[in-house]
């Protein structure tokens, strides 16, 4: 049960109205639930809970320290993908041994780094950069734990920018090379030869996908032990995906029919864990969105109705440059007034200030009649929502708030002019 919800004909999440908070810290503003971010870690574990894993979250989801606080004192790990990240897990209660680095392009100061903080592994993706790992750590005199990311050549499905397996992507090495490049590498004497990793993409639905990315893990573990490369670790990488449509079900709202089936979690993965399980390896996972994407709304204001060539325009105060998934991805967002007004329905754009008609939230939604002052909420956007925000027209960044009952915390200011 959501605790985004209708009360008093006002959206509130938790114990708290939004346009209160609207009104108090200003428009656009990202609000996250400190209990839908717990509920939904506890979602990803139960549907893990029948092998022995370590969870890694993956900070670049969102990188809000307060949120990092309350992933890390659930007793999760963390997934870095940048030096960044990783420092930010570093400082909010992640262990370093429960700390994963990814990313195709690892700079030198980057490994160095990571190595310094003695993290639990590095998911390495090309042999140029075992080899650049290998002498780093041989010049700090420490082994470099490493599990290859092996590419399953699986199209994850979803938007073609976030599928990262086929073997046209940039990610990872041909699976087919697995066994000679890993008998390679355990011969360097600085890398210490951990598993494998794989990541096939994100915003996954189907149950049948990760059935055969496990499958596919599978056949490459037992080529690999084969071959006399022992596989201890196995990084079964991120990709579980969420329902953006229709989060918030109201009679006096247009009805969303969810994406594909409905899957709960568990369901999404239970045909993979059998096959998983069987490897005998530890394993764990890197998800970012499954964790975020639902604790986090963006609430805008309509600053103007506009009927043009026979369209409506709602032009909102906030836009690309705050959340960019729509115009990069045409990503979803299911758009929900803070006040329910019985007024009738009709179809909009819903498009932002920012100079581009690729700024939009939405195209032909229906939505209630809204007028100029009415505050929206932007549901589904706690993952790649803030982290991928910018300058763009020179406009200051969003504030950041977490609600946790009653009681709402600033947990990023707004940005202002003269930050520009
Ligand atoms: N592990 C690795 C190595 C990754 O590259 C990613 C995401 C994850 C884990 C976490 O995946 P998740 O569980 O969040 O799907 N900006 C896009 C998504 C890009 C995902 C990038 N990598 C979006 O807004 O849809």
């Amino acid at each position: 049960m959501s605790v985004f919800a209708y009360q008093d004909r006002q959206l509130w999440v938790e114990s708290v109205p939004l346009h209160l908070l609207a009104e108090e810290y200003g428009t656009p503003l990202y609000v996250y639930s400190r209990r839908t971010i717990i509920d939904d870690i506890h979602r990803i574990e139960n549907a893990f809970g029948g092998i022995p894993h370590l969870t890694c979250y993956a900070v670049k989801a969102n990188a809000n320290r307060a949120l990092l606080r309350i992933i890390s004192a659930e007793g999760l790990g963390a997934d870095a993908g940048s030096k960044g990240e990783l420092y930010l897990a570093l400082t909010t209660g992640f262990a370093p041994n429960k700390i994963t680095c990814s990313g195709v392009g690892k700079r030198d100061d980057e490994i160095a780094f990571a190595l310094e903080h003695r993290i639990l592994a590095f998911d390495v993706e090309s042999t140029e950069e075992i080899e650049v790992i290998n002498q780093i750590a041989r010049g700090m005199g420490v082994k470099a734990p490493i599990l290859l990311r092996v590419n399953l050549d699986i199209y994850a499905g979803g938007h073609a920018y976030v599928s990262t397996s086929m073997h046209y992507d940039k990610f990872g090495m041909p699976h087919t090379h697995a066994l000679e490049v890993l008998r390679w590498a355990s011969g360097l004497s600085n890398i210490e030869v951990r598993g494998i990793h794989s990541h096939i993409g994100s915003q996954i639905l189907s149950p049948a996908t990760f059935l055969k990315a496990a499958e596919a893990v599978a056949d490459i573990v037992k080529k690999l032990r084969k071959g006399g490369v022992s596989v201890h670790d196995l990084d079964f990488g991120g990709g579980y995906g969420v329902q953006y449509h229709g989060f918030i079900n109201n009679p006096e709202l247009p009805y969303e029919a969810p994406e594909g089936p409905a899957l709960s979690m568990a369901e999404l993965l239970r045909p993979a864990l059998p096959v998983l399980r069987s490897l005998g390896c530890t394993l764990s996972i890197q998800p970012g969105r499954c964790i975020v994407a639902h604790g986090g709304v963006l609430l805008t204001r309509v600053l103007y109705r506009k009927e043009s060539a026979g369209k409506t325009f709602l032009i909102v105060d906030g836009a690309m440059n705050d959340l960019i998934r729509p115009s990069l991805y045409d990503a979803h967002h299911q758009i929900v007034p803070l006040h329910l007004n019985n007024a009738p329905q009709e179809i909009v754009d819903v498009v932002g200030p920012v100079c581009e008609s690729g700024d939009f939230f939405a195209h032909d939604r229906t939505l209630p009649r809204l007028q100029r002052g009415d505050g929206i909420a932007v549901l589904c956007a706690g993952a790649y929502g803030y982290v991928m925000s910018s300058n763009y027209n020179a406009r200051p960044r969003a504030a950041e708030v977490l609600v946790s009952g009653h009681t709402h915390t600033l947990i990023r200011p707004r940005e202002t002019i003269e930050d520009l």
